[in-house]
């Protein structure tokens, strides 16, 4: 296969590089652009080197939430932290093995340009199952999935009893996870560490929540996933989409002219909470965990029976 030849190459890759957050979720709204951005932008305004990537070729959210950041800023003569950023376009060849071959090498590529530069690679991905979402979830080494406070959305981890909320099984996109971290662990000794985040959360807790809410712990359990506190619904999350500011940015004063309100603050605490809950190596004791579950990943390591994670 034309690209099995460029797998290898991912191997080892991580050790110098950047720490790959992707947002993943085989749905489309569950909020992956919205907290891909936001992660991106607190990670920024805590001093560290942010890059992005949208591998979303049909919505481009990400990427043009980045373009509209960058023009607002221009035109209101402001000095806007911005990351830098490229979008993975899906490629056209004659046979399906051409294309992928095609995408891995621009995303690999990609990635190798900006990582040596930078801390953190934040990589939005679209809410289908294509080779680009399949190969960002091999390189990541923290995937975050935002879900909708809702059963609909529960479906992508897991079957549940209509009645008695037990869950029957896995779905698939809890199983490409499951795959992705054994086939990552096989390439390079890291552990994926997975983040699943309920958003767009009602500031009352309704008993239908409340069983979503315990259905994701006894899944977390199941599934080796953490939860991190939830995001709430709140226009302070989209309005500004227009002009590329999020929740973080300090619009009050650019924008609004006027305070924060609580909401405001409280939508900063949310992200903060998350970013702090994804537990990044961005200081020495993050770096210490980073290192700890390298070495327990290589204390874990033995030989799998492994598929052709590129068989076309
Ligand atoms: N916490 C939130 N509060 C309010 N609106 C939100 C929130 N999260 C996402 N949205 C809105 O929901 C829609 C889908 O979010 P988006 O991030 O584009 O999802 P995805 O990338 O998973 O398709 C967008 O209009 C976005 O502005
Ligand atoms: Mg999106």
């Amino acid at each position: 296969m034309a690209y099995t030849e460029s797998g290898p190459r991912t191997e080892g890759r991580r050790k110098s590089g950047a720490h790959v957050i992707v947002c993943g979720n085989e749905k489309g709204g569950s909020g992956k652009s919205t907290t891909a951005m936001h992660i991106a932008v607190a990670l920024m305004r805590a001093g560290q080197k942010v890059a992005t990537v949208d591998l979303d070729g049909r919505q481009l959210s990400l990427t043009r939430y980045i373009e509209n950041r960058r023009r607002w800023a221009r035109s209101a003569g402001i000095d806007l932290a911005t990351p830098e950023h490229f979008h993975v376009a899906p490629a056209r060849r004659e046979t399906v093995a051409d294309a992928e071959g095609e995408e891995f090498r621009r995303l690999m590529d990609g990635i190798g340009d900006v990582e040596h530069r930078h801390d953190f690679v934040v990589i939005d991905t679209p809410g289908s199952d294509t080779y680009l979402n399949r190969l960002a979830h091999r390189i990541a080494d923290t995937l975050v999935t935002p879900m909708n406070d809702s059963f609909i959305d529960f479906d992508v981890l897991a079957r549940i009893d209509p009645v008695g909320h037990e869950i029957i099984e896995h779905s698939q996109y809890a199983s490409a996870v499951r795959d992705a971290r054994r086939e990552r662990r096989q390439a390079d000794n890291a552990i994926l560490d997975w983040i699943v985040v309920r958003n767009r959360m009602s500031s009352i807790t309704s008993r239908n929540e409340q069983k979503i809410d315990a259905c994701l712990r006894e899944l977390a359990m199941q599934l080796g996933f953490r939860m991190a506190d939830g995001i709430s619904e709140r226009v302070v999350f989209r309005e500004f989409f227009p002009i590329g500011l999020t929740a973080l940015d300090d619009f009050e004063e650019h924008v609004l002219g006027t305070k924060p309100t609580l909401s405001h603050l409280a939508a900063r605490q949310e992200i903060r909470q998350l970013v702090a809950a994804l537990r990044l190596p961005v200081d020495e004791s993050g770096r210490r965990r980073a290192e700890t579950r390298r070495r327990y990943a290589e204390a874990l390591a033995r030989p799998f029976a492994m598929p052709d994670i590129f068989a076309g």
